[in-house]
């Protein structure tokens, strides 16, 4: 990394920096998951897991009168292997198969390469953007997603509110310092006074964001479920 002008970059653009940066990116460049990668998720433990998501999502769907035409989302799918499962189990069960629109929102180049490999027989559309989901019934999946997006912080002292950057001038000896802000911006985001009772503040404004996404879509009484 080159880094020959002052950067500052707050606590989420410094994660996601570390985590899709085209050459450096801890997601751009292998495959972390598995025995062979750095950690584990539950699908890829067992696949009694996804079974039991897939039976869950079959009987919810029977419950709802079996509609025609629905959309499976997962958000965030790593190395594939859940939807892998999913789609094996529905194989067993072709009404739910033939319905499903099976979708996958993913932001990792390299992890959308693995995927489309592990499901390179399987009739799967991926999408860059929420939006772009058909309006029908949907059910959205996602395992440890929300807990893998960039956070911010802020801390109080002395009355006054900071938030936590990184300084990256030197790319040999990064370090953390604090700026002073302006509290109400994330109150505002909140939606309510947060910081009154606090000293202390974490939040990651795109999870915020995809919430925010999500509940128009169940406000239009479409349905879903989270794992995390
Ligand atoms: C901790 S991994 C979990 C992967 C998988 N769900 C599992 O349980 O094995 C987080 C996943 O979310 C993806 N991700 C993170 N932020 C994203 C975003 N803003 N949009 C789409 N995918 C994202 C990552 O690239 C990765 O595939």
């Amino acid at each position: 990394m080159k880094t020959k002008k002052k950067i500052n970059l707050s606590l989420d653009k410094f994660i996601d920096f570390c985590l899709y940066n085209k050459k450096f990116g801890y997601y751009m460049k292998r495959n972390p998951f598995g025995a062979k990668g750095d950690f584990v998720t539950a699908p890829n433990i067992s696949r009694l897991f996804s079974e039991m998501i897939a039976i869950w999502i079959i009987s919810f769907w029977r419950s709802l009168g079996s509609p025609k035409k629905f959309n499976l989302i997962e958000l965030g799918a790593g190395n594939g292997e859940m939807m892998k499962i999913l789609i094996e189990s529905f194989q067993n069960f072709p009404s739910i198969l033939n319905s499903c629109n099976f979708i996958i929102h993913e932001k990792s180049p390299r992890l959308i390469k693995i995927q489309k490999g592990k499901l390179k027989k399987k009739k799967i559309i991926w999408i860059s953007k929420l939006n772009k989901i058909k309006k029908i019934p949907s059910i959205f999946l996602a395992n440890e997603f929300f807990d893998a997006l960039p956070i911010r912080q802020f801390k109080k002292e002395n009355n006054l509110w900071f938030e936590k950057f990184v300084n990256l001038d030197n790319k040999k000896k990064p370090f953390y310092f604090y700026k002073k802000t302006n509290i109400k911006n994330v109150d505002r985001n909140f939606g309510f006074m947060i910081s009154k009772k606090q000293d202390f503040i974490e939040y990651s404004e795109q999870g915020f964001c995809y919430i925010k996404d999500l509940s128009k879509i169940i406000k239009k009484k479409f349905w879903w479920i989270i794992i995390n």
